[in-house]
């Protein structure tokens, strides 16, 4: 570990924390010599080649979901990380944007469930791409006062609604999770190793340049022996990646724009965070300015093109923003869950305790809660 970043683990103390924080902070030029990338191809100390089943997904059915077929894939695990697998950005060019367009357009509408729905009337949050578009296609947010509702976007739960409050899944707050995120889900697990992945609940964040998550571990789903599948579009970020205590020193990466990760075995239950977006490196904005016109999609393809006006708007948010897909099975094999009473969602943020905060130094702050029994909040009042 270079000097800058261990000189942070004087006091040994919850290193995790002061090393999030050393990330976080916007005082003085980040230092991100110790941040592992394994975009630049450079096999850093820890960074292990991965060898993929070729076989275990036909080329067809890759390509049909904006996946490269799996020999071309770039797949690493990461030493004293058994279970952990980075995928350098296997999808195939201008795939990623109908996977953007899907995140900003698609998935936040009803009856998906978001952010917005604990403070807003349904009539608000029933179009939030319909009231957002056209200021984002025609006005950049410094020639504008207010935020349109897609930038206000925090979250948005699909299959089993993740419930903030009691940290639990439930089966009567369900309602169908997205076929073709499910393709593409199956798809990349089964490839990992994982046949048989079954797509049940899923967790959007979506980050502004000052966004950051707080650091947690994924664990309300009942069975913990399929992996949690992570997509991430638009720019880049820091991801910390610790170990099964909160106060274990994380290893710092790089998260770009198409790369996938899977945390599964002895991973899947590590502390993680994501202390600071960083604007994606040139080769990868590159990608982000192609959309997948009906000319480049190949044949076979489950996804459709994206229209140029939605790219517009599209590509506006990603400028600026980052998305993060979690895609997880919640029950294992003939599992179900225990009774509850039916729940019902709360319209206001009063009585929401904190599990940890992801935050906008702009004063659009949001809180949410996460399924960590250990989290840990990050705040103004700490950082
Ligand atoms: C990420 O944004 O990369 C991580 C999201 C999460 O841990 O839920």
């Amino acid at each position: 570990m270079a000097k800058m970043a261990a000189s942070v683990l004087d006091n040994s103390e919850d290193a995790f924390r002061k090393i999030f924080k050393f990330y976080k902070r916007r005082d003085l030029p980040p230092d991100f010599r110790d941040v592992t990338d394994f975009c630049s191809g450079a096999a850093g100390e820890k960074i292990v080649p991965v060898k993929l089943n070729p076989a275990a997904v036909r080329d067809g059915d890759a390509v049909s979901v904006g996946l490269k077929p799996i020999r071309d894939w770039r797949a690493f695990s990461l030493q004293g990380y058994p279970g952990f697998i980075f995928i350098s950005n296997p999808f195939l060019r201008g795939s990623q944007a109908y996977w953007v367009r899907q995140c900003l357009k698609t998935y936040p509408q009803k009856p998906n469930v978001c952010n917005l729905d604990m403070h807003m009337p349904l009539s608000d949050t029933q179009d939030i791409w319909g009231r957002s578009a056209q200021v984002l296609r025609f006005a950049s947010s410094e020639k504008r006062q207010a935020k349109t509702l897609l930038e206000k976007l925090r979250w948005v739960t699909l299959g089993y609604h993740y419930n903030w409050d009691t940290k639990t899944y439930s089966a009567n707050h369900f309602t169908p999770f997205p076929s073709d995120l499910h393709a593409l889900s199956f798809r990349i697990t089964a490839a990992c190793g994982f046949p048989g992945f079954s797509s049940e609940a899923a967790i959007l964040n979506y980050y502004r340049s000052d966004s950051s998550l707080g650091i947690h571990v994924d664990e309300s789903e009942l069975d913990h022996s399929w992996p949690l599948l992570s997509l991430s579009f638009g720019q880049s970020a820091i991801f910390l990646l610790g170990g099964p205590r909160k106060q274990d020193p994380p290893t710092a990466m790089f998260i770009h724009s198409g790369d996938v990760m899977l945390m599964s075995g002895p991973s899947r239950l590590l502390y993680h965070a994501v202390p600071r977006i960083v604007p994606a490196p040139q080769e990868r904005a590159a990608v982000l300015e192609d959309f997948s016109s009906a000319s480049s999609l190949q044949e076979g393809s489950m996804l459709e093109a994206v229209a140029e006006e939605d790219w517009a708007v599209c590509s506006r948010y990603i400028q600026s923003s980052r998305v993060n897909v979690t895609v997880r099975q919640v029950l294992g094999p003939g599992q179900s869950f225990p009774e509850m009473p039916p729940i019902s969602v709360q319209r206001s943020d009063e009585g929401r305790t904190d599990g940890y905060h992801n935050e906008s130094a702009d004063g659009d702050r949001w809180k949410r809660k996460r399924s960590c029994s250990g989290s840990d909040s990050v705040g103004t009042k700490e950082t």
